[in-house]
């Protein structure tokens, strides 16, 4: 922990942090204009022999290279992606490891999408979801499966925008879950693949939980952490980092060819014309991304333990398949 602090204080990492256009930015590295693999390498996999110190000791809290403890042959789900099928095995598999250890009475979804994985675990699931699309495809997919593994009955998931849960058709799919009067009702809360700060509304629902709900804990795998607005951990809230910088590109699920496509797109000029610009974009959205998802990983942890939960990171997904492949258990 206290690396990452004095990662956020490096002087290699700091001035960095706050820059809101990586043109601004003077490099301290050398390279010849025409390797572009070595560029994208050095910083997009941490290749540069200055990052190995960075890279062994703290730079891989968001991707684990070792293999998952527990390996489901994946079932491949009608419609769904052999990757999304592989990724919805293996968070189901946990998610039954936690219920085997606590039973609870449903599940509440956070950024649950089509609710693809109520199809595994066949559990009752509030799914929170701003897109109206989501449901109407979930409804779909109900229709076309219904008489196959993967079909689930019409009142299984319930779908609301609303984090408050208060409202009278949540209150009443909460009270239909009760196994008996005694006692608040038990819930998990879960998030397979959570956008940006998704990751701190899963934590705050954990430990702002409302009163009429006995949250049991999360389990949650974060991505796309380019549209993280925040710290939200005492610990790191003090550093006023800017997260502007880090834009749209999430260069971590591109092969080579691919990053310097994204880069000419996106700039709007070869990438041979202006090799330093694209020294400076792969120094942004590779190192200092990764710097980045590292130091969210650990905020997001660091929030659960100030309210005295006992967090722990599992390796959930082989890294071939799945790079983002970490998720954070807290269970009581
Ligand atoms: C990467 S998708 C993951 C979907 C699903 N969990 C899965 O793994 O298939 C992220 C989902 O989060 C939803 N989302 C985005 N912002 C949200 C918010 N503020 N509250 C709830 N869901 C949100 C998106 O609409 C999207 O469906």
């Amino acid at each position: 922990m206290n690396e990452l602090h004095n990662l956020l204080e490096s002087e290699s990492i700091k001035p960095y942090l706050n820059i809101n256009k990586f043109e601004e930015i003077e490099l301290p590295f050398e390279y010849n204009e025409t390797d572009l693999d070595r560029i994208i390498n050095d910083f997009t996999h941490l290749s540069h022999p200055r990052f190995q110190n960075i890279k062994s000791n703290l730079i891989n809290k968001t991707t684990k290279l070792e293999e998952p403890q527990q390996q489901q042959p994946p079932i491949q789900i009608p419609f769904i992606s052999p990757r999304k099928s592989y990724e919805l095995t293996q968070f189901n598999c946990k998610i039954t490891q936690i219920y085997e250890n606590t039973p609870f009475e449903f599940i509440i979804d956070v950024g649950a999408g089509n609710s693809n994985l109520s199809r595994l675990h066949k559990l009752p699931t509030i799914a929170i979801e701003p897109n109206l699309k989501a449901q109407k495809v979930n409804k779909r997919l109900n229709g076309l499966m219904k008489h196959s593994v993967s079909s689930l009955e019409d009142n299984q998931v319930h779908y609301t925008k609303h984090f408050e849960l208060n409202d009278e058709d949540t209150l009443r799919f909460i009270r239909s879950r009760q196994r008996s009067n005694s006692g608040k009702p038990k819930c998990l809360i879960i998030g397979l693949d959570t956008c940006g700060d998704l990751s701190g509304n899963i934590i705050d629902l954990v430990v702002k939980s409302p009163s009429f709900l006995d949250v049991i804990g999360c389990l949650f795998v974060p991505c796309c952490f380019h549209k993280v607005t925040k710290f939200i951990s005492l610990k790191f809230m003090e550093h006023d980092v800017n997260f502007k910088v880090f834009g749209t590109s999430d260069l971590r699920a591109l092969d080579n060819q691919e990053i310097i496509k994204r880069f000419e797109v996106e700039q709007d000029r070869s990438v041979h014309n202006a090799c330093g610009i694209f020294i400076k974009w792969c120094f942004v959205y590779g190192f200092l991304s990764h710097v980045i998802e590292t130091l969210v990983i650990q905020d997001r942890i660091e929030l659960l333990k100030e309210h005295n939960h006992h967090p722990n990171i599992d390796i959930i997904f082989h890294f071939d398949k799945s790079s983002r492949n970490i998720a954070i258990n807290c269970t009581t």
